[in-house]
């Protein structure tokens, strides 16, 4: 599914916000864990520390903290609200947790789900909010990128414990009747190499009664053939953003700053390199947070948004990746 908005209609970006855990765990404590060291995880990654959600946090009440931000950067009223996207592979009910922020909210108006589509999943979520309010469906909503990795990361697995964090993000959305801020996007899956990175289900075998058996839920923790996601992610990035490129008649020039999943510092030097970003434009706070999933995109747009690097009017290049696999890129200018 790709577009790029010729329509009269669409979207404002009117406001961000973020909250990660208090809990920070630093290579050095990593290394105490597994047999790894400093040296080792911040010359491959890039990281140097992540946070870890205490044992009363959950995916739905850091996305309340960081929507909650969001929404009073953009000064709206939360009853003028129509729409909430959770975007999120960890939660912390099954069956939505987008609900439970919008009861946190008191949103009352807003209809609210989860979407999944791992780390290109707030990205998805923006777009697809902004669908809604093209179509002049909704006129108002928050998008949440909200992970807690930690729950399901195997940490005895050194090759992929070092990476993962917990925090959430948050943008706020409006529809307009004038430039449209969404310039364009494209999205992509490829289920037939999903098997590079999963979080599969692990069930338990029983009877409910003598002749029926059943498979009671349950998680497995996350697996992960970093080698080939690393490849999928150099090579494939760069492309879906020239495209974009292309097709909207943009180039690296005209882009204030690129945004990409942060995944690994060097993903993001590979693909910048590709595409002639100078390294100023390439943002990263990975040494801080590592991968917090569907949460990394909007954590950083709300940092440099806050520290004023992001300044309105500023054009952003932005793309998610990961599992599914899947990745998706999108032009955003801010405001
Ligand atoms: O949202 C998407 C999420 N996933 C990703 O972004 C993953 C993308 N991939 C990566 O970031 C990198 O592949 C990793 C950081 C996961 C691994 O880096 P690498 O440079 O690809 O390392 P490697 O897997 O090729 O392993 C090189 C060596 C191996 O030892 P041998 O076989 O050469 O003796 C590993 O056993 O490094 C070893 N190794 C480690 N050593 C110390 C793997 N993990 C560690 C570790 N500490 N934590």
């Amino acid at each position: 599914m790709e577009g790029i908005n010729l329509n009269q209609i669409g979207v404002s970006f009117k406001g961000s916000g973020s909250y990660v855990p208090n809990q920070i765990l630093t290579n050095e404590e990593i290394s105490k864990k597994v047999d790894t060291s400093d040296e080792w995880i911040s010359s491959r990654t890039g990281i140097s520390q992540r946070r870890i959600s205490g044992v009363s946090e959950n995916v739905s009440e850091m996305g309340f903290k960081a929507a909650f931000a969001a929404i009073e950067m953009a000064k709206w009223d939360i009853e003028t609200i129509d729409l909430i996207i959770l975007a999120t592979s960890t939660p912390n009910d099954l069956f939505g947790s987008a609900p439970c922020i919008q009861a946190k909210l008191g949103a009352n108006n807003a209809v609210a789900f989860d979407l999944t589509a791992a780390c290109s999943g707030f990205l998805f979520a923006v777009i697809t909010a902004s669908q809604f309010l093209k179509a002049g469906s909704y006129k108002r909503a928050v998008v949440i990128g909200s992970d807690q990795l930690s729950s399901y990361v195997d940490w005895n697995d050194r090759k992929s414990c070092i990476l993962f964090g917990d925090g959430a993000g948050a943008i706020a959305i409006e529809a307009t009747n004038e430039l449209d801020n969404l310039i364009g996007f494209t999205m992509r899956t490829d289920g037939q190499r999903g098997s590079f990175l999963n979080l599969p289900s692990q069930n338990n075998q029983d009877l409910i009664i003598d002749n029926i058996n059943y498979s009671s839920g349950g998680f497995s923790t996350i697996e992960m053939n970093g080698q080939e996601v690393y490849k999928f992610a150099v090579r494939e990035v760069p492309l879906i953003i020239a495209n974009l490129f292309k097709k909207t008649n943009f180039n690296s020039e005209k882009i204030n700053w690129l945004l990409l999943h942060q995944a690994n510092q060097r993903i993001l030097d590979s693909v910048g390199d590709r595409l002639n970003f100078s390294s100023e434009k390439i943002l990263s706070n990975l040494s801080n947070y590592g991968n917090t999933s569907a949460a990394t995109i909007p954590l950083m747009l709300d940092e440099a948004i806050r520290n004023k690097k992001i300044k309105e009017n500023d054009i952003i290049a932005t793309s998610g990746f990961g599992a599914g696999l899947s990745w998706g890129a999108a032009l955003i200018r801010w405001g």
